[in-house]
């Protein structure tokens, strides 16, 4: 008996998953979802089978065969991070019903009021599921060593629809027997066949990880960006429709390269979903359907590198999948390396490289965040009591990218690219640990390990000294401008004459940490940076702002803080807040959480909440 999974309580002499049939009523009135959960495994079983759960109540646990109950239990005090272990004690089944009630509090689960939704006439809910909160949506083997087809039969009400990441088989009227057949657990205040009830059918024919598990179910509307790809947004959000239609032209060009990079695209659609500002991500690469911060729409085509990003997860992460979350950088190193491919060639080697700026600064801040928890600067590190959530960071993204681009520096373009297609055409649909990959680095590239130091490079702390800062004159000129700021000079309207956000970006994040007000408000002044659309520049200004105590933004920060709920705005104005030691900052930190605590997804409520428990 042994763990898979520092973040599961699968056990290694279990049998895995392979099928899950899902039937969910949604109830907005109750932010519940009535459910029952068929799961079939590899083979037959004897003995007790563990499963994850997180906040789930059960009904019944049942032999689908003879409807007989079978023997299990819920553990009776849920693990912080894992939650509640399910046991079910099995004579030779493979396959569990399982009929349950999922929580309000679902980690994975957002259900906005109608208020909360541009329209405010109607409600809406959403997924996010990585890294380890599909439990908290149905019972299973929630760990990504474990891949599952599914098929799913919603029913909602009439006014919504609802799309997942699977393909859309139909939309009917619901049947009175299906409550039976399901053996739904529905008191008679909710009617399966009300009049104001549809069933939404769909079926992921693709073996998945349980975290690309994804729905939302709200009034949506679509456009058609190209031949395999429409764009869903709230219907009446026309300005979001229209203005991602623009943005998201070139899906089906970045499509191509990707095939070309990468070999054949196997998941027939790629349709994006823009969610609403809560959406605690910029981008989901849920299969089928990317999920996707409305905040990446900025009407200069820069939500393209979201898009690239969470495209070329099809191949790295989806296809290819991390065994488990120690593993994470095979997941976002090799998507980070693919996405700037894609960048590269669809917008160009100076934005491709001036994002790897972004990426290295980034990187270089992380190492100063974790220098007293060293283990978090590894690669591959170890995650027993960790939450993912907590330690969430570039780390896996940016080092994962300086390795990947380490090898493809040493073998050349031309070999790397062959390599890579291998790599994907071996493992795909596979899920993998890190030596898995090295193994198979050394048996295609013989004597590597010679040339680059592949256990420093995995198992190591820090950045090796072979990674490369990336080089070209407008990232050199950037830094160098940013470097003149302390020496009290701030960059000519003819130097950023050309600057778009990234420019801003890379320029801001490579300012001192905090600086003298007077400087930080005069920069304000000239190039309005705190009203900026783009909340990149937006939030890495108010970041600055606050560390120099320019408190003047504090309304600012309040109204972002209340606006969006992408953690990556979320962390570092909370952390800049709750870190400058001031008791004004701290104060506008505790009350704006106070505030908007409701409006952000549940993951981002528990994020935020360790980063001021930690400080204040
Ligand atoms: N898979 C991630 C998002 C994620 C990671 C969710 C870990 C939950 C746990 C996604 O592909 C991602 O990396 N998104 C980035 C986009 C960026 C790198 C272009 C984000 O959200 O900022
Ligand atoms: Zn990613």
């Amino acid at each position: 008996m042994a763990p898979i999974d520092p973040h599961s309580f699968t056990d290694s002499s279990h049998p895995l998953t392979t099928h899950v049939s899902l039937s969910l009523y949604l109830s907005f009135p109750t932010s519940t979802i009535h459910a029952s959960a068929l799961l079939t495994l590899s083979s037959p079983f004897s003995g007790t089978l563990s499963l994850d759960s997180r906040s789930i109540s059960l009904s019944s646990v049942l032999d689908p065969q003879t409807l007989h109950p079978l023997p299990h239990s819920l553990s009776p005090n849920p693990d912080p991070i894992k939650g509640s272990e399910i046991s079910v004690v099995l004579s030779g089944q493979s396959q569990i019903l399982i009929i349950y009630s999922t929580s309000p509090a679902a980690s994975a689960l957002q259900w906005l009021s109608p208020p909360q939704t541009f329209s405010k006439t109607r409600p809406y809910v959403y997924t996010q599921c990585q890294a380890i909160h599909a439990r908290s949506i149905f019972p299973c083997q929630d760990t990504p060593a474990c891949r599952i087809r599914y098929d799913v039969v919603m029913n909602i009400p009439a006014s919504l629809s609802a799309v997942m990441s699977a393909r859309h088989v139909r939309r009917r009227l619901p049947l009175p027997e299906e409550v039976t057949k399901h053996l739904l657990d529905l008191s008679s205040s909710l009617c399966w066949c009300a009049e104001d009830r549809v069933v939404e059918e769909f079926v992921m024919e693709q073996p998945i990880p349980p975290y690309l598990f994804a729905f939302a179910v709200g009034e949506l509307g679509f456009r058609e960006v190209g031949p395999r790809t429409r764009v869903y947004a709230e219907s009446a959000d026309v300005e979001v429709l229209d203005a991602a239609e623009v943005e998201f032209a070139g899906a089906e060009e970045m499509i191509r390269q990707g095939e070309k990079l990468f070999g054949e695209y196997d998941w027939e659609r790629f349709d994006l979903l823009v969610l609403p500002p809560s959406f605690p991500y910029g981008g989901m690469e849920n299969p089928r359907m990317v999920f996707l911060t409305p905040t990446v729409i900025k009407g200069d085509a820069s939500g393209g590198q979201v898009v690239a990003h969470e495209l070329a997860h099809s191949w790295t992460g989806n296809l290819i999948t991390n065994i488990n979350n120690e593993h994470f950088w095979l997941n976002e190193g090799f998507t980070t390396y693919a996405e700037r491919r894609i960048v590269e060639v669809v917008q160009g080697a100076d934005i491709a490289t001036l994002n790897m700026g972004i990426g290295w600064r980034g990187l270089k801040d992380e190492m100063e965040r974790f220098k007293d928890n060293l283990e978090c600067t590894k690669l591959k590190n170890n995650q027993q009591g960790v939450d993912p959530d907590d330690v969430y960071s570039q780390v896996p993204y940016e080092k994962g990218f300086q390795f990947v681009l380490r090898i493809e520096r040493q073998v050349g373009r031309t070999a790397f690219d062959e390599f890579l297609k291998k790599y994907i055409a071996t493992f795909k649909f596979k899920s993998i640990d890190t030596d898995t990959f090295l193994d198979f680095l050394k048996a295609n590239i013989p004597g590597i390990e010679k040339e680059i130091n592949l256990e420093l490079w995995t198992e190591g702390v820090g950045i090796p000294e072979d990674a490369y800062e990336p080089v070209s004159t407008i990232y050199t000129k950037i830094i160098s401008l940013a470097e003149e700021f302390k020496q009290g000079k701030m960059p000519s309207e003819d130097e950023v004459a050309e600057w778009k956000g990234q420019e801003w970006e890379l320029y801001l994040e490579n300012l001192p940490k905090s600086c003298e007000p007077s400087q930080v408000m005069a920069l304000d002044k000239r190039y309005r940076l705190a009203e900026s659309k783009d909340y990149e520049v937006k939030v890495s200004f108010l970041q600055l702002a606050i560390s120099s105590k320019c408190r003047e933004y504090h309304g600012e920060v309040e109204k972002t803080l209340k606006t969006v709920g992408r953690m990556k705005y979320l962390r570092p104005l909370f952390n800049a807040l709750a870190q400058s030691g001031g008791t004004e900052e701290k104060q506008l930190a505790k009350q704006v959480f106070a505030e908007a605590r409701e409006t952000y997804h549940p993951i981002a409520q528990g994020v935020v909440e360790s980063i001021l428990s930690k400080y204040i």
